[in-house]
């Protein structure tokens, strides 16, 4: 579906606070409670957002992300649509401090 760019940076807003900050943080900086036990990545880093492409950003979204058989982050495939996660891969971009 078309939507204008502001409305769907909002919507990929909402996204990442309904799907995504519990773990990696309103602020993207993986600092929750669950953040911290996972160890996550801080998204606000130069250092972060050089390390990881666009592509790599949305398959861990969509894919999920793993390690061997173990199961790190879940995928969102059936959550969340090509566009809404790409939209999200925006969202992380904008996090860069
Ligand atoms: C239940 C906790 C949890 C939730 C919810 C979650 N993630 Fe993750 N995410 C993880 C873990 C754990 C990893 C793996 C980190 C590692 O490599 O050790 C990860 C990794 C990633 C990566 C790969 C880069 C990296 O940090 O290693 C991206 C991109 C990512 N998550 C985006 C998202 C997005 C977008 C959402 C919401 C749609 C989301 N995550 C929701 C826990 C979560």
């Amino acid at each position: 579906m078309w939507m204008p760019l502001q409305s769907m940076a909002e919507e990929a807003g909402q996204n990442w606070k309904t799907h995504c900050s519990k773990c990696h943080g309103a602020d993207g900086k993986g600092k929750t409670k669950a953040g911290i036990k996972l160890k996550l990545k801080d998204y606000t880093t130069a250092e972060f957002q050089e390390s990881i492409t666009d592509k790599e950003l949305f398959a861990a979204t969509k894919d999920g992300v793993k390690d061997g058989e173990k199961v790190k982050m879940k995928p969102f495939a059936e959550k969340l649509s090509d566009e809404e996660i790409e939209a999200l891969v925006g969202h992380v971009r904008s996090f860069l401090e």
